[in-house]
């Protein structure tokens, strides 16, 4: 690994990877090509460990002239893939451009690996790696007592979001089967932590309540996720990259399951304690019911055991630590947060989400 293609790099987790990337490996060389949707900022790699091995490339993954150029210019011989939309409420209001950016965008990227590492030879294909990074969305919902999902659990994906996530692991299959591509995938479950788009449950519950805003909760609340800290996932990537077995899918995961309910508690009990003296406190009165999200998967649930016995990974935080220093994070960087909220595209997301959901109570 020593010139790594890092998609979506200045997203929530890709971000996060760069980092952990840029601190564990002394030679790495990152190039990031990231076309700063609305989930994108350059913002979120400022003070990068080593910032003088990490390039910048503004720009599609659906370019395949763009992506060609990269793979000869950079000579890059490993692609970490996280360049995805990734919201599932936005992919049920607009669900075009996740089939453009998550299955074309992964087909052009898998392109551009074939042509330079396959047809055109540029490097022994034994140095190579394409590492698909997607979701335990993709097996659809469990029922309160069926087994948790696993690496061989069929594909049944429910939302615009979940689909294009599981076509693309087809096509990144497909091309491992036929043209002999060297891949690996990992499916992981809900991710948290410093730079995530604060659209998502948990930035989003933290923030409303440190603003004394309303607490969303749809449906009754007791839908359940599995809830990895990011930093972790970073870490079970880089265990795949070094030591997966090309071809192989690893399941990745928090090793928790509280309900929406409890988890938003949980968040306003450590607010509680840390502003005893807010007006807001306490904070759960901010709790507020609102209609379901069309077609909600109501259970995830990983079982981890695969990535734990043959790589040796497993999650360092507890949710509780984990949710403490998320917390923290974003106490810490309210001008990254405000930038956000202030932006006149993340209120008329916040209308088009909200306003409908509370007409439609
Ligand atoms: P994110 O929405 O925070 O960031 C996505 C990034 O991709 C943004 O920087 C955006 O600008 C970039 N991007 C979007 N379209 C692009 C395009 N066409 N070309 C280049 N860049 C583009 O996403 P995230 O939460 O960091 O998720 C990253 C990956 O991890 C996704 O593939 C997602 O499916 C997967 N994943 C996420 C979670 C989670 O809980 N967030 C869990 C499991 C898997
Ligand atoms: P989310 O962070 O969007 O992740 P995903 O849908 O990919 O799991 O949502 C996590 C859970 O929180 C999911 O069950 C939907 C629920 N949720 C709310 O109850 N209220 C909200 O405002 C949001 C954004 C999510």
């Amino acid at each position: 690994m020593k010139n790594i293609l890092i998609t979506g790099g200045a997203g929530f987790i890709g971000s996060n990877f760069i980092r952990y990337m840029l601190e564990i490996d002394p030679v790495v060389q990152v190039i990031n090509l990231d076309l700063l949707t609305y989930a994108g900022s350059m913002e979120n790699l400022k003070d990068l460990p080593a910032p003088e091995r990490h390039t910048f490339v503004a720009g599609d993954i659906c370019d395949r002239a763009l992506v060609n150029g990269i793979m000869n210019h950079h000579r890059i011989d490993t692609i970490v893939h996280f360049a995805a939309e990734t919201h599932v409420d936005r992919s049920i209001l607009g669900p075009a451009q996740f089939i453009q950016t998550n299955i074309v965008g992964t087909f052009s990227l898998l392109e551009a690996a074939r042509k330079y590492w396959l047809d055109e030879n540029a490097m022994p294909v034994d140095t190579v790696r394409f590492h698909h990074v997607s979701t335990d969305e993709v097996f659809g919902s469990l029922e309160p007592t069926d087994p948790p999902f696993c690496e061989t659990t069929p594909y049944d994906p429910r939302s615009p979001y979940s689909a294009s996530k599981a076509s693309s692991d087809h096509l990144v299959r497909a091309y491992h089967h036929t043209y002999g591509l060297p891949v690996t995938i990992s499916n992981c479950t809900n991710n948290y932590g410093p730079y995530q788009f604060p659209e998502k449950l948990i930035p989003l519950m933290i923030t409303n309540a440190m603003a004394g805003k309303p607490l969303p909760v749809y449906g009754d609340g007791q839908q359940i996720r599995d809830w990895l800290y990011v930093e972790d996932h970073c870490e079970a990537i880089h265990h795949i990259l070094t030591g997966g077995q090309i071809g192989e899918t690893y399941a990745i995961g928090g090793d928790n399951q509280p309900t929406n309910m409890t988890l938003i508690n949980q968040i306003c009990a450590i607010l509680d304690e840390r502003f005893p003296e807010s007006p807001n406190t306490p904070h759960s009165k901010l709790i507020k019911t609102v209609a379901d999200r069309p077609g909600h998967d109501r259970r995830y649930d990983m079982d981890i055991t695969r990535i734990k016995t043959e790589l040796g990974w497993k999650p360092r935080e507890s949710l509780g630590s984990g949710l403490t220093r998320t917390i923290e994070w974003y106490m810490n960087h309210a001008e990254w947060l405000n930038a956000i909220r202030g932006r006149e595209d993340f209120k008329g997301w916040v209308d088009a989400n909200y306003n409908a959901r509370e007409s439609k109570k």
